[in-house]
C-alpha cells in the first residue's frame, strides 16, 4: 500500500497576454496565472530520493539522475538551498497543463515539486527566491528563458514583467473574460524562442523595430487593463498577433482558432507563449463567451474560460509583497 503523503504543493499553468518573445529582449510583457489547469506533487516516505513525473511515466533516482533532468534538479536546487542531505522520499507530480503548449506547464512543474519538498521540510522560501530557482530549470527548457513563466506561476498574480527586474503588480479596471484555446499541436518554446533568435541575428533592426512595436502593445495594454477598456485591449490583442505573425511564430493552426473566435465574437485574439502552435487567447465581452466558447469547441482541441478580476493595485495585489 502507498505510505500516506508527508506533504504536497500545487502550481498553476500561465497565460501570456501581451510580449511574449519581446520580453527575451528586454521588453515588458504582461501574463497572468491560469488557475483552471495545475501541477500537483506529493511526497510519501520511501527508502531513497526518488522523483517521479506520473503522466510521462517517467522516474529517476535523484542522486544518480543526468545534470539536465529538469524534475531531479529541481529537488537538488531545493535540498542545496536548505542545506539538506537529499531525502528518503519519493516525490511524485501530476499535472494537467498541456506540455509545451504554452501554458508554462514547465515551470509550473518545477514550482509543485519545490513546494511539495520545502512543505516535507516545513520550510518555506520567499517567491523571489523560489522563482529564481524554478528559473534555474527553466534553462533547461528554454535555453535562453526571459524569466516569465517562473515567476507568474510563483506568485500566482497578473504581473508586469520586465527581464531582470522585480515583477510589478497593476490594477484591473473591469472583469476581463478570456477564453483559452488549444491548437493541439505540442511545440517547444526553446525551438521558437532559437528561431526568432536567428532572425534578429540575420536582421537586428527589423526585429529591434517589431519588439518595440510589441512593446508599445504592452504598455497601452497595460493602461487599458487598469482602466478597464475591453475594446482597446481588444484591438492591441489583435496588433500583437500581427506583431508575432511578422516574427513568425504564428502557425496555419493558431490563425485558425484566432479566425474562430473574432467570427464568434471576440474582441481580440492572439497566440500565447512561445507560439507555433499551443494555445491561442480570445478577450471576450461578458455577454459573448458562451458563443465564442461554442465556436472554439468546434475547431480547438480544448477550451478553457479564465477571467481577470477587477481590483485597486495595492499592497495585497503587490507581487513583491504575497508568497
Ligand atoms: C514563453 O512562455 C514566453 C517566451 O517569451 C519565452 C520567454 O519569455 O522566456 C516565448
Amino acid at each position: 500500500m502507498t505510505p500516506p503523503p508527508i506533504a504536497a504543493g500545487s502550481a498553476p499553468g500561465k497565460i501570456i497576454l501581451f510580449g511574449e518573445h519581446a520580453v527575451v529582449y528586454g521588453h515588458p510583457a504582461i501574463a497572468v496565472p491560469l488557475s483552471q489547469v495545475r501541477a500537483q506533487a506529493r511526497v510519501v516516505a520511501s527508502s531513497s530520493c526518488t522523483v517521479a513525473a506520473i503522466d510521462i511515466r517517467h522516474q529517476v533516482a535523484v542522486a544518480s539522475a543526468p545534470d539536465d533532468d529538469p524534475f531531479a534538479l529541481i529537488i537538488r536546487l531545493v535540498c542545496a538551498e536548505l542545506g539538506q542531505p537529499l531525502p528518503p522520499w519519493r516525490i511524485e507530480v501530476r499535472s494537467d497543463i498541456p506540455i509545451a503548449s504554452g501554458l508554462g506547464s514547465g515551470a509550473a512543474i518545477s514550482a509543485a515539486l519545490a513546494r511539495a519538498v520545502l512543505a516535507a521540510f516545513s520550510a518555506s522560501l520567499p517567491p523571489s527566491r523560489l522563482s529564481e530557482l524554478v528559473y534555474e530549470v527553466e534553462k533547461l527548457h528554454h535555453g535562453t528563458p526571459s524569466g516569465i513563466d517562473n515567476t507568474v506561476v510563483v506568485y500566482e498574480q497578473p504581473v508586469w514583467f520586465v527581464r531582470g527586474q522585480a515583477p510589478q503588480a497593476f490594477g484591473v479596471g473591469a472583469r476581463l473574460p478570456i477564453v483559452v484555446a488549444d491548437t493541439g499541436v505540442p511545440s517547444p518554446t526553446r525551438v521558437a524562442v532559437a528561431d526568432v533568435r536567428h532572425g534578429w541575428q540575420a536582421d537586428p533592426s527589423h526585429y529591434e523595430a517589431l519588439f518595440e512595436r510589441i512593446a508599445a502593445c504592452s504598455r497601452q495594454a497595460r493602461r487599458a487593463i487598469e482602466a478597464g477598456d475591453l475594446r482597446t485591449l481588444g484591438v492591441l490583442m489583435n496588433e500583437n498577433q500581427a506583431l508575432l505573425t511578422e516574427i513568425d511564430v504564428s502557425s496555419p493552426e493558431l490563425a485558425r482558432l484566432v479566425r474562430c473566435a473574432r467570427q464568434a465574437g471576440a474582441l481580440g485574439a492572439k497566440l500565447s507563449g512561445g507560439g507555433r502552435g499551443g494555445n491561442m487567447i480570445a478577450l471576450v465581452a461578458p455577454e459573448r463567451v458562451a458563443s465564442v466558447v461554442a465556436a472554439l469547441e468546434t475547431c480547438a482541441r480544448r477550451v478553457i474560460q479564465t477571467e481577470l478580476l477587477p481590483h485597486a493595485s495595492g499592497t495585497d495585489s503587490d507581487p513583491g509583497q504575497s508568497s
